[in-house]
């Protein structure tokens, strides 16, 4: 096993990586106030994972109380989340009754919400079950459900007490989900760590295998890249915004679609690829630069043209943007594999050039 940690003052908290840690009393009890835990679920990973992890919790004597809510980004909206409310005050849930997530992103997102609104905060736990929450979602605070307008435009930031990143349970991920996740790792190389992208340009057969050691290594490595971003920008008023590389665009491509319909993880492709075909049009990336980072995203299984949804609905939709400041639309874009910058300097003609020439009629999924 591996740990890290989040170095946020009185906030801190561990990232425990490695396999069977559903098991781990040892690792989980010692965050409980009180012998009480409502763990939030989804009707996939309830029948795969819930009774292990209720095990664990039972073998602390802690009382466990599932949220069992529908699967899909579809549902991470305010009607499911009201579901987690009903059964919290049903239930008589406490403010030191502790929130266990346990799924992938759309459920930690909304765990992590719902713990930060119930009685105005009470503890929560990330115990994220595919490769994308594991390497970014379940780590940093970042809380939200989506609106018809916008995808995550209404949360909080919140941190967990926890993050316990079971290896184990990706064995049962399906393999669109598992390309999804690399899509994130990949970012972290892109944005500020391009030994590690070299890393992924070598070893990234053996996470398509599902190599235990290369899986390891590479949550392990994201987890640094992530808490170090989180640790020093908490609330995204500066670096952190680098970690939505490609997501501008991405976001556009989920919300203009219909949540769902593309993966999180392949939008963020799609959109990386927008914002490197602008980057390389600004003249701070070459050609050739696109084209290596275009490579590794399609060995990865991975959109890398955006669906056509026309040059004026993108901008309209990333018109909503949370990086948009004084009305101006902000992008992150590549200077290099490996450094990441915010800027305002693309004109409205340079962006829509990079989104026509980057999306085709069906995009390429
Ligand atoms: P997801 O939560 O929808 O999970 C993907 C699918 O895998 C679901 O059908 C889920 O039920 C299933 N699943 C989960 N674990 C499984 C397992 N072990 N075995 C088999 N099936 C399993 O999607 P995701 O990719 O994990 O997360 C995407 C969400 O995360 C998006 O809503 C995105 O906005 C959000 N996100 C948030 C942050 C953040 O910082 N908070 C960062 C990135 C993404
Ligand atoms: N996933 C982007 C962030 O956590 O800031």
């Amino acid at each position: 096993m591996e740990t890290l940690e989040v170095a946020l003052g009185e906030r801190s908290y561990p990232i425990h990586i490695g396999p069977d840690l559903l098991a781990r009393a040892d690792l989980l009890l010692p965050h409980f106030s009180q012998k009480k835990a409502v763990v939030v679920t989804n009707e996939t990973v309830a029948p795969l994972y819930l009774q292990r992890l209720c095990a664990t919790l039972s073998s602390g004597s802690v009382e466990v109380l599932p949220v069992i809510l529908p699967d899909g980004e579809q549902f991470k909206n305010w009607e499911t989340l009201n579901r987690v409310f009903d059964a919290l005050l049903g239930a008589l849930c406490e403010r030191n009754t502790t929130l266990i997530a346990l799924g992938g992103g759309v459920i930690g997102d909304m765990g992590g919400f719902a713990a930060a609104c119930y009685q105005r905060g009470m503890p929560f736990i990330q115990v994220p079950t595919t490769l994308l929450s594991q390497v970014d979602s379940s780590v940093g605070g970042k809380t939200a459900i989506n609106h018809p307008l916008g995808k995550n435009m209404i949360g909080a930031f919140y941190q967990p007490k926890l993050v316990l990143a079971d290896i184990s349970t990706l064995d049962t991920l399906p393999d669109r989900e598992l390309k999804a996740g690399l899509a994130e790792i990949i970012k972290y190389g892109l944005i500020r760590d391009p030994e590690f992208f070299d890393w992924l340009e070598i070893n990234l057969d053996k996470l398509l295998k599902r190599d235990r050691m290369a899986m390891v290594h590479a949550v392990q490595r994201s987890c640094a890249n992530k808490a170090a971003v989180v640790a020093a920008d908490e609330r995204e008023s500066g670096e952190r915004a680098l970690l939505n590389l490609g997501h501008t665009f991405g976001h556009a491509i989920e919300t203009g679609l219909g949540y769902g319909e593309w993966l999180h993880g392949e939008a963020v492709a799609a959109g990386t690829l927008i914002a490197a075909e602008l980057s390389c049009r600004l003249g701070w990336i070459d050609a050739g630069t696109v084209a290596r980072i275009e490579r590794l995203f399609v060995r990865a299984g991975l959109p890398v043209m955006g669906p056509h949804l026309g040059v004026n609905r993108y901008l309209e939709l990333m018109s909503h943007d949370k990086k948009v400041l004084d009305g101006k639309l902000r992008l992150v874009l590549l200077q290099r594999i490996g450094k990441a910058v915010v800027s305002d300097v693309a004109t409205g003609a340079q962006i829509a050039e990079a989104i026509e020439v980057r999306c085709t009629k069906m995009g390429n999924i």
